[in-house]
Parts: C-alpha cells; sequence; structure tokens
C-alpha cells in the first residue's frame, strides 16, 4: 500500500472541522493521515480533542512573539517540517497568514470558510447572508494564497437559508456540511498531488 499524505490541521479553537477530518482518516481507504494538530493558542479546546484522539497536539503559543507574526509563523513552519508534514489544513485557524507561511506552503495549503465565495470572505459571514436576504448560504474549501479567503475554490456545499434562520442556526446547519465537505475535498485533492 501506498503511504498516506501526511495532514497537519491548525487551530485557535473548537476543532469540530479537525475531528471530522481525524474522523474521515480512520478510513483505512483515506489517502491521508492526520499528523499534527497545531494551535496558535494553549486555550483552543480541539488540543485536548486531538490528544484524546491519540495525534500529537502542539501549541505554538502566539503570545511570546507579540505582534512579529512572521517569526511565530517560523516557528509554526519549522514543527511542519520536522514532523514531514506534506499538507496543511486550516481550520477554523483565525489569525490571518504572513506572506512567508502562505509561500511556504503554496500549492499545499487549503482552508475552509463559511460562505459561498468569493461572496463574504472574512467574518460574520451568516449574518451577512441573512441580511443580504439570500436564498441559500454554504461553505468553501479553497487553496490559501495572499488574499484572505481568495485562493482557488476546490469545492462547496450549499444548504438552503429557511424562513426563520438566525445566525446561530444557519451557522448550525452550514457546520454540518463543512465536516461533510471538508474530508472530501481534502481526499479529492490529496489524491491528485
Ligand atoms: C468554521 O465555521 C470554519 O468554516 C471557520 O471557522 C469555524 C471553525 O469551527 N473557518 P471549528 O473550530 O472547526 O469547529
Amino acid at each position: 500500500m501506498t503511504s498516506k499524505t501526511k495532514v497537519a490541521v491548525l487551530i485557535s479553537g473548537r476543532g469540530s472541522n479537525m475531528e471530522a477530518l481525524v474522523r474521515a482518516a480512520q478510513d483505512p481507504a483515506c489517502p491521508f493521515e492526520i499528523a499534527l494538530v497545531l494551535a496558535n493558542k494553549p486555550e483552543a479546546g480541539g488540543l485536548a480533542t486531538a490528544s484524546a484522539a491519540g495525534i500529537e497536539a502542539l501549541c505554538v503559543d502566539q503570545k511570546p512573539f507579540g505582534k512579529d507574526r512572521a517569526a511565530h509563523e517560523h516557528a509554526i513552519d519549522a514543527a511542519l517540517r520536522e514532523r514531514g508534514i506534506e499538507v496543511v489544513a486550516l481550520a477554523g485557524y483565525m489569525r490571518i497568514l504572513t506572506p512567508f507561511l502562505v509561500d511556504a506552503w503554496a500549492g499545499r495549503m487549503l482552508n475552509i470558510h463559511p460562505s459561498l465565495l468569493p461572496a463574504y470572505p472574512g467574518l460574520n459571514t451568516h449574518a451577512r447572508a441573512l441580511a443580504a436576504g439570500d436564498a441559500e448560504a454554504g461553505c468553501t474549501v479553497h487553496l490559501v494564497t495572499a488574499g484572505v479567503d481568495e485562493g482557488p475554490v476546490l469545492g462547496q456545499a450549499r444548504v438552503t437559508v429557511l424562513p426563520g434562520d438566525d445566525e446561530h442556526a444557519l451557522a448550525s446547519r452550514v457546520l454540518e456540511q463543512e465536516h461533510r465537505l471538508y474530508p472530501k475535498a481534502l481526499a479529492d485533492f490529496v489524491r491528485a498531488l
């Protein structure tokens, strides 16, 4: 059997998309393994979830680096390379990247975003979709490039906006789709490498 592609998942919070990737990777037919879960904050809840699943969970705390985002990213990059990581999956990683990390992982870094890009890059996507009266919302997996939430789209999933939807209801229906979309988009991406 050919070896599985080594993926690191970068998180900042609860890590439910990371969990979906970890679950998918348990299937023997899955072409990737989650070799590392890395957070930029020690309080990221997903670190404990990853450890409990037997995955190395590492915090490269941004705090000691202050405003020097590139120095923080050099530390992240070193951790990824030390472990032979081949693909990076951002999953709720809430820090804007500098050109250093984007360039270092060009063509090998994916992100999931809770809107149908190019609509609503950035934050508060569901509130913005509701305020605009959109009939559909959804999520996008894309390659990471220099512009925030701008890279080539690898996959999307759509949900219908229902009458009476608030931000919370819409977010949770989109999140269910995120958990389906990300493992599939990552597997397709890895198979095509
Ligand atoms: C998800 O909605 C993802 O699309 C966005 O941040 C959220 C992270 O949630 N980038 P989780 O940490 O994966 O549960």
